[in-house]
């Protein structure tokens, strides 16, 4: 595990900012990427990239996602039904969403509960997935209850994400993390969304700031720079900072005082496919779960740090959230737009320049990971 975290300090980020408005410069990265279509069209290229997906530490939820002992958040990832309960001990456990009579799901979507009781015969799990319960137990001699617990899989909370493993054959371990989302901020609620397009168009999407103007005219181009970012790696992650126009604003500050909230958003990339984005008074948390080929759903989490009962700051939110969602509108039809022309024949691969250099490590690493399987 890494122990020193590469990331710069506000202070710093602030400074290569404001240099590159001076000069009209961005971060470059020293490697560009081609990246042949058909892995955005294989069947057999998508397999492999779930068990990818599977055998990573993957974030699954905010740790504020389940406040307390017995709320739960159920969906799939990467193609299996998982079930992450808060425990009575206060830890996360995430179990294989299935009931060990004849499979039928647990729970759905997310909520609170005492224990598990399966809708179909009444088979009973306590939140730590032991079975507790059979009714008219007679009916299955030789039953060792002890035996029959929800199959559970590695879970670890981190930086106010729990991630999971699903397959922890490779030993995969999960990297030492910046700060995420901190203890205060509160869990909104989530929302999902299908986008049929490619998990890994919806991924690049999120990961370069060359796009601002041209597809963000009205929504964020306004706010922010055009093609003016910092980009940085860690380990398998990212790190991409898109400036806001009131950047300048922290000139007049001296360095050290300077604080980013309301200057500039940074992206997190938790390798492979959630994202971690602040904005002022909130963080969202978006999985970008492959469900198929040319289909991806969008769960995003929102959570924030601001008091409910500030009308102003209340209404800073909603103004900044129409916002937001304005601007994944147009990122979700340009993915559409690339996903329809997959089959077009113009290209044999897409090219990732020096502004798109997140992507560039995203795909390095996405490739290192298929060929380590
Ligand atoms: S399938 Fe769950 S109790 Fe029968
Ligand atoms: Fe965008």
């Amino acid at each position: 595990m890494t122990t020193s975290m590469p990331l710069a300090d506000d202070a710093t980020v602030v400074q290569r900012i404001l240099d590159h408005i001076d000069n009209k410069t961005t971060d470059l990265s020293e490697a560009t990427w081609r990246e042949p279509v058909e892995n955005y069209r294989s069947e057999p290229r998508f397999a492999v990239e779930r068990r990818v997906l599977r055998r990573h530490p993957t974030g699954f939820c905010p740790s504020a996602a389940l406040p307390t002992p017995g709320s739960y958040v159920a969906r799939e990832a990467a193609g299996t039904p998982l079930l992450a309960v808060r425990v009575n001990d206060g830890r996360v456990r995430v179990f294989r969403n299935a009931c060990r009579h004849r499979g039928t799901e647990l729970a759905s979507g997310a909520g609170c509960e005492k224990a598990f009781a399966c809708r179909y015969h009444g088979w009973t799990y306590n939140l730590d997935g032991s079975l507790r319960h059979v009714p008219d137990e007679h009916g299955f001699p030789g039953l060792d209850k002890r035996t029959r617990g929800l199959v559970s899989v590695d879970a670890v909370e981190s930086q106010g994400i729990v991630f999971v493993t699903q397959d922890g054959s490779a030993g995969a371990t999960l990297e030492a993390l910046p700060p995420l989302i901190a203890p205060e901020y509160r869990f909104l609620g989530s929302a999902e969304i299908d986008v049929p397009a490619n998990w890994k168009i919806m991924v690049e999407g999120f990961l370069e700031g060359y796009h601002i103007r041209a597809t963000h005219p009205e929504t964020f181009y306004p706010l922010q720079f055009d093609n003016l970012n910092v980009v940085e790696r860690f380990g398998r992650n990212n790190r991409i900072a898109f400036p806001y126009r009131a950047v300048n604003k922290l000139r007049d500050v001296p360095p050290t005082e300077r604080s980013v909230d309301g200057k500039l958003t940074y992206v997190y990339h938790l390798f492979p496919n959630v994202m971690v984005a602040t904005f002022p008074g909130r963080v969202f948390m978006v999985v970008v779960e492959p469900l198929a080929i040319d289909r991806t759903r969008l769960i995003t989490s929102m959570l924030t740090d601001r008091d409910p009962s500030d009308g102003a700051a209340q209404a800073n939110l909603e103004r900044g959230g129409q916002l937001v969602n304005g601007g994944a509108l147009e990122d979700r039809e340009v993915a559409c737009a690339i996903q329809r022309s997959l089959v077009s024949g113009a290209n044999e691969f897409f090219e990732f320049g020096r502004f798109e250099g997140a992507i560039v490590h995203f795909h390095q690493t996405l490739r290192a990971s298929l060929e380590a399987l």
